[in-house]
């Protein structure tokens, strides 16, 4: 499948995925990188790694769905078909989710439904869990709710930091996304968009 990524930072995800595709891991090609953010290390992953990137930042447009529309107009025009959330920190709204519903994913550093949203990190540290973890889900409209297609859990140890949880986290990520990009692109997972459930093959 053409994969087209958004990101708005770091890319640690985006960079997993680049790796397992180059391991033959996943049957799909990444066709562009789409950052929010200018100069972010994830352009530059892209770069060394040929992969065509466009920066579109939100604060040019005058609203979210315009924002979105530039978004679209360069996924289109790639002919991508699978959208990949690798740390994008931004809202979708329905406009874009209703176009990409059961073609765009999304990965959460906490095991959903738990610690939806911003900090899910801390939010765990705080309700004092042992285990924590990763997903990776279908976007809906709702924040983080979306069908689940790959989790890995993590132990949360009685000194956890919130530095050493995240690097525990991340590490489960960059397993569980080239795992569920792989699901999708050999057809094994797909989203029922009547049903907003996962039809396995
Ligand atoms: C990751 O923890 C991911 O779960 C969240 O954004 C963080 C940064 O991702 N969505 P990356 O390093 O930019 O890929």
């Amino acid at each position: 499948k053409r994969i087209g990524v958004l990101i708005s930072g770091n890319g640690t995800n985006l960079q997993a995925m680049i790796n397992n595709i180059q391991a033959g891991n996943i049957e799909g090609e990444i066709v562009v990188v789409i950052s929010n953010k200018a100069k972010v290390q994830g352009l530059e992953r892209a770069e060394k790694a040929g992969i065509p990137t466009k920066v579109i930042p939100h604060g040019d447009y005058q609203s979210r769905q315009q924002f979105e529309e530039a978004i679209q107009e360069e996924l289109i025009s790639k002919r991508v078909e699978l959208v990949v959330l690798a740390g994008f920190m931004r809202v979708l709204t329905e406009y874009f989710v209703s176009r990409w519903r059961g073609a765009l994913i999304n990965i959460h550093p906490a095991l959903l439904p738990s610690f939806k949203g911003v900090n899910a990190w801390q939010q765990a540290l705080d309700a004092g869990v042992r285990i924590s973890g990763c997903t990776v889900h279908f976007v809906e409209v709702d924040i983080d709710a979306g069908a689940i297609i790959t989790q890995e859990a993590v132990n949360v140890d009685m000194k956890e930091t919130l530095a050493s949880l995240q690097d525990k986290i991340r590490s489960a990520e960059q397993r569980a996304l080239p795992k569920a990009v792989q699901l999708i692109c050999s057809g094994k997972c797909r989203l029922d968009v009547k049903t907003g459930k996962i039809i396995w093959k």
